[in-house]
């Protein structure tokens, strides 16, 4: 018997539960023993549930116990998760999180720590919820040389943006929607900003480069400033918009962005609606491959989590090897990165910004007193410098 402990009973928490109740034939029979949650740590208490017997408020009854051999961190945050996870790391403790604030920032050290210590520190459920994606790029995606990354990688701006889509829903309407469906952070302001994308992709490029890289030199921008007036240009250019989290190489540079972008109906992305997320990877030898699946939710995050709980039980005495050093990676500078824009002007700046721009094409979305059209290929910098000559009503990126 494996026992196990469980910090933070929220919603991934007690989806963690539910998930080893609902399938725990099954789950036994795939880590090779019986799993069973001793303790779960919450400030809280849960008179009503049955869970309220292994509730306990103090964490050093976890970390005490020589029977845990797993610890599964849930809690989110970075502190106190941090100082919990090293604490179990350090005691012998294998640790499975969701957590990607902790893992974007300290994942290299605790990978180190786990390393010492002939255990594991795994993290499957911080990138695309459901989706294995972390266990894919290091265990089936090392022949090649990943050149690029490219995911839609947060469920609630997903979801945010397909309602805007198609049901011409508004922003704040539908973002309390995904917070109520449990999609959305604590904090919804890290999905709408783009900070938990941003999080998402410096752990994958930090996975494929072998090195750091700080979710802070991550160039962010979220969706707050999508209006239903880009929509409307959106459709008429045969287009979607999606909040997409990039790592790219290229001329020996890697860049690293999270923007919404204008995609159009051939994008492997273009079709990813609602909670949904996707993460499309080129690699040099094997070309394109894309996963897919829920990215945000109760259920499909405790899957993933329960998966790192089963490879901890499988791996209890060996450390199984992730290729991410403390050293920082260097990241090539957004200002050379290059895109075509769309823009949208007044009527009366149409002239101007297409001879600015190199413009041949005005997109009419019917909305009165305003055109938009679309800059040739361009660096940031250059797209900067020339709109510091037009108002602009608003800018997308467009792959
Ligand atoms: N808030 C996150 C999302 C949860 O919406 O994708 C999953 O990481």
């Amino acid at each position: 018997m494996v026992k196990i402990a469980v910090l933070g009973y929220g919603t991934v928490g007690s989806g963690v539960v539910e998930v080893l109740k609902t399938n725990q034939k099954l789950i036994s029979a795939n880590a090779g023993d019986e799993i069973e949650v001793k303790h779960v740590l919450d400030l809280r208490d849960f008179p009503d549930d049955p869970i309220q017997e292994k509730i306990v408020h103090d964490y050093s009854v976890i970390l005490n116990d020589p029977e845990i051999q797993i610890v599964v961190e849930v809690m989110g945050g970075v502190n106190p998760a941090y100082s919990f996870v090293k604490q179990a790391l350090l005691s012998g403790k294998s640790v499975a999180t969701s957590n990607k604030e902790l893992v974007a920032k300290h994942g290299a050290e605790l990978i180190s720590i786990a390393k010492q210590q002939q255990i594991n520190f795994f993290f499957e459920a911080s990138v695309g919820g459901g989706i294995p994606i972390i266990r894919p790029l290091q265990c089936c995606l090392t022949a090649d040389e990943i050149d690029e990354i490219s995911g839609i990688l947060n469920g609630t701006t997903n979801y945010v943006l397909s309602e805007m889509t198609f049901q011409g829903s508004d922003f704040e309407e539908v973002l309390r929607e995904a917070q109520e469906l449990g999609y959305a952070e604590r904090n919804p302001q890290a999905d709408v900003e783009g900070f938990d994308a941003g999080r998402k992709i410096a752990i994958l490029t930090s996975l494929v480069s072998g090195r750091q890289v700080d979710f802070e030199d991550v160039y962010t921008e979220g969706i707050t400033k999508i209006s239903s007036a880009d929509m409307k240009y959106a459709k008429k250019l045969n287009c979607i918009i999606k909040l997409l989290a990039r790592s790219r190489r290229k001329d020996g540079q890697t860049y690293v962005m999270v923007a919404p972008f204008l995609i159009g109906p051939k994008h492997p992305l273009y079709s990813v609606n609602g909670v949904l997320n996707a993460v499309y990877v080129h690699g040099n030898m094997l070309g394109d491959t894309m996963f897919f699946g829920s990215g945000a939710g109760k259920l499909p995050t405790a899957s993933a989590v329960v998966s790192d709980v089963v490879e901890a039980a499988r791996h209890l005495h060996d450390h199984v090897e992730v290729k991410w050093s403390q050293e920082k990676m260097p990241l090539g500078k957004i200002a050379d990165y290059v895109s075509r824009f769309f823009v949208r002007v007044k009527e009366e700046d149409q002239e101007a910004a297409c001879a600015l721009f190199g413009s041949e094409k005005i997109v009419d979305a019917g909305i009165a007193g305003e055109v938009g059209l679309i800059t040739r290929a361009m660096t940031e910098e250059q797209f900067a410098h020339l709109a510091e000559s037009v108002s602009l009503l608003s800018r997308i990126r467009i792959d």
